[in-house]
């Protein structure tokens, strides 16, 4: 399973990236204001920046809603870095613009997945990934992972090539679920991906050999 980091944070982003483990970065409106960050130019910037940072796709979305503003604007995000996946809200003019960008050699995320259904019309149009919101699902009081685990099971039955990736997550759990559901790719928050690393026992065997190391001279 691909590691991507769910921010527009550029220090977090650098400090995911130095772990060695980081694949891409998605990112999606509501991160790029939370960051500060308005304007045309200041936001196709901070994809750049973002692109020198990380060798990997980096999830950039269209603000448009019809076929032809999501079009002309992907097709700018796209020019900015080679490693630019435009990502499209999971609406009827997004399914059009996805086949679109599908012909023409442009990858996207069709983001904004909250049914197989949707999963389905999204790679018949050639998506290279889907992104399920397994967080929002589970908010609302469904199950996010099964709906992960029905996504994964229909592609492999039909041969679909899109990649599910595993977006909205909340918590560590929710990367190990997705990973068991079989996402191909996991969308983190910083912290669920640093819990990861923690365990008490661990920690406690950790405190127990370097304490004994003392006794080694
Ligand atoms: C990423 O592609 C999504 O936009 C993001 O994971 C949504 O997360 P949220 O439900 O925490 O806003």
């Amino acid at each position: 399973m691909k590691f991507f980091i769910d921010t527009a944070n550029l220090a977090q982003i650098k400090e995911a990236n130095d772990l060695g483990i980081l694949d891409g970065v998605t990112t999606n409106p509501s991160l790029m204001a939370k960051e500060g960050i308005s304007g045309e130019a200041a936001i196709h910037q901070h994809y750049k920046t973002i692109c020198d940072l990380v060798d990997g796709d980096i999830s950039a979305e269209v603000l448009g809603t019809t076929f032809d503003e999501i079009v002309a604007e992907g097709k700018v995000l796209a020019a900015l870095d080679p490693n630019i996946v435009v990502k499209v809200p999971m609406i009827k003019d997004g399914i059009k613009a996805i086949k679109w960008f599908t012909d023409n050699g442009i990858k996207t995320n069709c983001t904004l997945i909250f049914s197989a259904g949707q999963a389905i019309l999204a790679a018949k149009a050639g998506a290279t990934y889907v992104s399920p919101f397994i967080g929002r699902i589970d908010d609302s009081g469904w199950d996010g992972v099964q709906l992960i685990k029905q996504i994964a099971e229909i592609y492999a039955i039909q041969g679909f090539e899109t990649q599910i990736l595993a977006a909205s997550i909340r918590n560590a759990n929710h990367i190990i679920a997705c990973a068991e559901a079989g996402a191909d790719v996991c969308t983190c928050p910083l912290d669920s991906i640093l819990a990861l690393l923690k365990h008490p026992l661990t920690d406690i065997g950790l405190a127990k050999f370097l304490e004994d190391a003392k006794k080694l001279g």
